[in-house]
Parts: C-alpha cells; structure tokens; sequence
C-alpha cells in the first residue's frame, strides 16, 4: 500500500561507502590510541606472550625499536609494564633507579623526547613474588596505606626516569592523593596521572597475566578491585580520583563495560581513558586465527564502540597496528 506521505529513509544516507562517512559521527584517530609495551629485565631476545598472539616481552632493545615504530605510526602515547629479573616481597624493583622501566623510561626519553607521550603503568604486581598489587600484612591481606608509601616511591622513581604521566592501576584508596603530594612534594610539578579510576576485577585480565608475569600466588584482587555487579561505585572512585588530583580518569576492562565509560564520560570534565584489555585482544585473535571473525573488521568495530561510548583515549594493544592503517 502506497503511503500517504513520502517514507522517511534513512537508507538513503547508507547507500555509498562515501555517503557513510560523510555521516558517520565518530571516528577512532591515530592520536587517540596508547599502545602498552612489556619489558622484561634479563633476556636476549624478545618472548612471545603465547596467550597473546602477536605480543612480546621486550628486550631494552626491542623495546626502542617498537615505540620508534608506534610512534611513527601515529600513537597518542605508549604505557610501559615492567618484569623484573627477581621479586621480592615489597617489590623492590619498582622503585630502583636501575629497574627495567625506570632504564627503559630514559631510553625512550632520549629516543623519542616530548615526540610521545610517555607512560608507565604504577603499581606493584609484577614486582612482588606474592603478585598481589600491594605490600601484604601479616595474615595475608593488602595493606591499603603501607602499599601507598610505597606506590609514592615508585611514581618518583619514574618521573624522574622520564614518564610524562604515571597511571597508578592498584586501586589502593587515596592512591592519586599521595601520589599528587610526593610529585609535588620532589618538584615533579609537570608529570601527569593518568588514574586507574575504575577499575573491575575481571576475567578478561588473564592473558596479561602471563605477559607481566604477575598472576596472585593466592586468593584474588577482589578485595581491591570493583565487583562488576556495581555501577554507582564507579562514580564514586572518580570523584575521589578527581578531587585527589586525577588528570585523566581511565576505565576498565573497556568491551564489557561500555556503559560506565559513557556514565563517567558523562559526569567528569577531564580526558576520559579506556582500556582494551588482553582478554579483549586475545578473543578476537583467537576468533580470528580459527576463521570465526573477520579480524580487522572486528578490531575497528571493538575500537570505535569504545570511542562511541564516550572514551577520547584509549589503550589497546592493537594501537600501532591501528594507527598504521587509519593514516
Ligand atoms: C596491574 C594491571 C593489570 C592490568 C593492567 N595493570 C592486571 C591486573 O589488575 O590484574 C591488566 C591489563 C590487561 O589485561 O591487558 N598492574
């Protein structure tokens, strides 16, 4: 039946790959995208992660070559995670001078100056033999204000290496706070943090756990990091994040969690971050390698939902790869 009056058509502004992007509203950049890097202390040759197809633990070496080539790529910036060569209890490593990541921050630095920015991911786990992200009290449990002492340390340690911005991933309570204050407080006025503000204990953390060497010898991080049954929450831990001090708010995992990047992006007026998790990566690998997937198709898809969702940075180990492709 004929209607009475013309039908709307929004087919009409699908019908050439032209006309698509003309409209299209939202679009993942090469300046958008951080790619995280692991260095480990002691090899020769970079290892394959093999729960993450296509990463690597670097050598200091093969480390300066990829950022080189992220940079070159287009990246907003790169994250570094650190392995050290032995752990100890407190995590000793994390705050030596002549740690993995605080030698690797300065070669970086003297690679690349202010052409990036530079990252380092601040917290405990892959420095601790236990692999929880803090100090432990004697019965086992993660002692919030000891494991901040510690946490100030470490963000002095890599300042002063040459981070731009540290991005403190404990969920320790009063984190940023003191981590503003010991900044501050050594003259490191101009280093950023990036906070780990919403974080969710997950599933989809496994394979890093292989790649940073830091899975929990006991028990897990329930105690510290959010049940994902809780939302409010997450608005929580950024307006305590953002009066301690917080330059950019960061979500996480990103895919499963769409919502509370678009809660927060709504409710804060600072840069909003999210993190595309290992376990994002390696299920679309994963689906990939076995036929199931289209593997680019579902890499832009997975990026652009989260820029949708309201994320203006966002970590994923696709970022390079990603940033090649869109220039
Ligand atoms: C903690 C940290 C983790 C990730 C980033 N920082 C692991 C954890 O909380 O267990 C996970 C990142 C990923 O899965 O890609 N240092």
């Amino acid at each position: 039946m004929a209607a009475e009056f013309p039908i709307a058509r929004p087919r009409r502004l699908r019908t050439t790959g032209a006309m698509r992007r003309l409209v299209a509203d939202v679009a993942v950049r090469p300046a958008d995208l951080v790619q995280p890097l692991f260095v480990k202390e002691g090899i020769a040759e970079p290892q394959p992660v093999p729960s993450m197809p296509g990463v690597v633990q670097h050598t200091r070496d093969s480390l300066r070559k990829a950022a080189a080539e992220a940079v070159s790529a287009g990246v907003g910036g790169l994250i570094l995670f650190g392995i050290p060569a032995a752990k100890d209890h407190h995590g000793s490593a994390a705050d030596d001078p002549a740690g993995v990541v605080q030698l690797s921050l300065a070669d970086l630095k003297a690679d690349l100056g202010t052409g990036t920015v530079l990252m380092a991911d601040l917290c405990l786990d892959e420095y601790t033999d236990h692999g929880h992200c803090g100090v432990l009290t004697e019965t086992g449990e993660v002692d919030n204000d000891l494991t901040l002492e510690r946490y100030a340390s470490v963000a002095i340690a890599q300042a002063r290496a040459g981070a731009h911005v540290v991005a403190p991933s404990g969920m320790m309570d009063g984190q940023v706070g003191v981590i503003r204050a010991a900044l501050d407080g050594a003259g490191l006025h101009e280093v950023a943090i990036c906070a780990y503000a919403v974080k969710y204990a997950s599933a989809f953390y496994g394979p890093f756990r292989d790649a940073a060497e830091c899975a929990p010898q006991f028990g897990d991080r329930a105690s510290y990091q959010q049940d994902h049954g809780s939302r409010a929450e997450a608005l929580r831990e950024v307006q305590l994040d953002v009066a301690e001090g917080a330059d950019i708010v960061m979500v996480k995992p990103a895919l499963a969690y769409l919502d509370i990047i678009s809660l927060i992006a709504g409710s804060v007026h600072l840069p909003v971050a999210a993190y595309q998790v290992s376990g994002e990566y390696s299920m679309i690998e994963a689906a990939a390698a076995n036929g199931w997937l289209d593997r680019e198709r579902a890499i832009t898809e997975s990026l652009t939902a989260i820029k949708r969702a309201g994320a203006g940075i966002i970590l994923t180990y696709w970022a390079t790869e990603m940033a090649a492709r869109l220039r």
